[in-house]
């Protein structure tokens, strides 16, 4: 089945086409940075008004670059949910248009199983179950992955998530917006064992996370050191948030006796995380998959995997389906 899906939950105007919810025809994404910049964040309504400006286009090339034209599309899947709602609606509400103008099957997807299903694009035979982490700017979670649509969360974080704590640390070190390309780039001149920056295991009985600490503590250590080198405190930043995340992926595939770790969402593009991931994983002789940088971060090919997914089995959405800031998986 070729499926058009549509991505629009934050400041990415995303569109794809997919064929057969395991290969990406195209996987159009066009980024908001570097209207947010300037704000040194996503501001909400500059977000919506820059998804209806591009979304029409967006999918134009999504469609021209598979080959195909809407006449093609066997289905439609959007994001429904979480993320901003000015942004969400945008998407939620072109597809609805595009369904019921050609009278196509539609369906809302979750972001994060998205997100947590975007390794089948180039691991189609992959098999499950698996411990699945989603690191991005507004998530971190981990999962158990049973099967696509039959998940059971494990934990979380209960402040801020690993992708915002990249972005304060990054404003707190004057380097920039998005912060987390920016401290990989950074970190790689820098020593991970310059500062010892807390690691907040928590406890070993639960996989939730917590990153707030180690952002107040990179403030002041900034405020106690001014003429510390920056990339030394990046990279042992990066280092502590790195540690947390593979210890728990880790500790949860133990608990739960499952031989793999499939990670996702933005964080999961930073070259260190990837890096100590595989080299301590696969040192404890688990499988270690993580999708493409352009898989990780937001994309529609994604929503597409699980769109197809509930598609081909009739489950389609209502066209009075909502958006959701908040919508559990
Ligand atoms: O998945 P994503 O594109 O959007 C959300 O669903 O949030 O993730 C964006 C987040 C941002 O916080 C960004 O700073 C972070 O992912 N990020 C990174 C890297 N690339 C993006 N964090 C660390 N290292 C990177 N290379
Ligand atoms: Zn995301």
């Amino acid at each position: 089945m070729l499926v058009l899906a549509i991505e629009s939950s934050c400041d990415e105007t995303a569109a794809a086409v997919t064929a057969g919810g395991e290969k990406a025809l195209s996987n159009i994404v066009s980024s908001q940075t570097q209207i947010h910049r300037k704000y040194g964040g996503i501001v909400p309504e500059l977000a919506s008004r820059k998804h209806i400006e591009v979304i029409i286009p967006v999918i134009k090339e999504a469609l021209l670059k598979a080959g195909i034209t809407l006449d093609h599309v066997e289905g439609i899947a959007v994001t429904n949910g979480p993320g901003l709602i000015g942004s969400l609606l945008v998407g939620l509400s072109v597809a609805k248009s595009i369904a019921y103008a050609r009278n196509l099957p539609f369906v809302g997807v979750n972001h994060v199983e998205g997100h947590l299903s975007a390794i089948f694009l180039e691991n189609p035979r992959l098999r499950f179950p698996f411990i699945g982490l989603v690191v991005s700017g507004g998530h971190t979670c981990l999962y158990r992955f049973n099967h696509l649509g039959s998940y059971e969360w494990l934990g979380g974080t209960r402040d801020d998530a690993a992708g915002e704590a990249f972005d304060k640390v990054a404003k707190l070190l004057n380097l920039g917006y998005p912060g987390g390309p920016v401290i990989d780039k950074v970190a790689t001149d820098g020593d991970p064992e310059a500062i010892s920056f807390p690691r907040a295991f928590i406890s070993k009985d639960t996989f939730d996370f917590s990153f707030s600490g180690i952002k107040t503590s990179v403030l002041q250590y900034v405020r106690k050191h001014p003429r510390a080198r920056v990339e030394d405190i990046a990279a042992s930043f990066q280092e502590a948030v790195v540690d947390v995340l593979i210890s728990k992926a880790v500790q949860a595939a133990r608990a739960f006796d499952l031989p793999r770790i499939v990670l996702s969402g933005g964080v999961a593009s930073n070259r260190r995380l990837r890096i100590r991931l595989k080299e301590i994983a696969e040192g404890e002789g688990l499988e270690v998959n993580i999708p493409s940088p352009i898989l990780c971060t937001d994309n529609a090919a994604m929503i597409g995997v699980v769109g197809h997914y509930y598609l081909d089995r009739g489950r389609t959405s209502p066209l009075t389906l909502n958006a959701f800031s908040n919508l559990p998986i």
